[in-house]
């Protein structure tokens, strides 16, 4: 079983340390097996589109899935924001070919909501795009971080103004696989631009 500290022995990061499991793999399972049976209630016979947001969203996405007794087509998109510092930039989104969402019952899939720039840019195109209806699914929500205010409909876990790594979750590409969410405490001496400009060594 991977661990919050067996995982930190093997895979340091030069620019800060696992610190402590924010939310564990048990606390999260049962959570997701309960916004899976809402999510089915709430859309009853529906034939949805569950949309991945990539990468973060693939774990909590394959879980979610499972969990919604609909049929369903598991679609991906990829969200990228490239803003030197900030978190607040230009979202570019990579649609994978083929994506049918005329018409259709989109639940969009996002593994974390901080600003909410991302959901605005995907929500935006998914209208473009003449999808029926629009939801968010969203495993975490930092209230207190939300610049964008937005409509999120089904939410896992409301957390503290931390950054997290875990279940899909990354810092630099690094701890996707933990089994549980954890926070990741940056190394202050540390300080330098980083990717996307949401890395906790450099707040907005
Ligand atoms: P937003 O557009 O500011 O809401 O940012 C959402 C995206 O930023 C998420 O899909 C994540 O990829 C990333 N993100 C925001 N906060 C965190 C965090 O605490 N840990 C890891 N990624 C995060």
């Amino acid at each position: 079983m991977i661990t919050t500290s067996s995982l930190e022995r093997r895979s340091r990061h030069p620019r800060g340390r696992l610190e402590r499991t924010l939310i564990d793999a048990e606390t999260l399972r049962a959570r997701v097996l309960e916004l899976g049976a809402e999510i089915a209630a709430d859309y009853e016979e529906r034939d949805i589109v569950l949309l991945c947001l990539l990468k973060g969203g693939i774990y909590f996405t394959a879980d979610l899935s499972r969990a919604i007794d609909l049929p369903m087509t598991v679609e991906f998109v990829r969200a990228r924001s490239y803003a030197g510092t900030e978190s607040s930039g230009d979202v570019v989104l990579s649609w994978i070919d083929g994506l049918e969402i005329a018409g259709r019952d989109v639940l969009i899939v996002e593994d974390i909501v901080d600003t909410g720039l991302t959901l605005i840019e995907i929500w935006k195109a998914l209208e473009e795009k003449g999808a029926a209806s629009l939801a968010i699914c969203a495993l975490l929500y930092k209230e207190k971080r939300l610049a964008h205010s937005f409509p999120v409909r089904y939410i896992g876990f409301a957390i503290e103004d931390v950054f997290v790594v875990g279940y899909g979750l990354d810092y630099d590409e690094r701890f996707r696989n933990l089994p549980h969410i954890a926070v990741f405490q940056p190394d202050e001496s540390a300080r330098g631009p980083s990717r996307q400009g949401r890395s906790p060594l450099n707040p907005p």
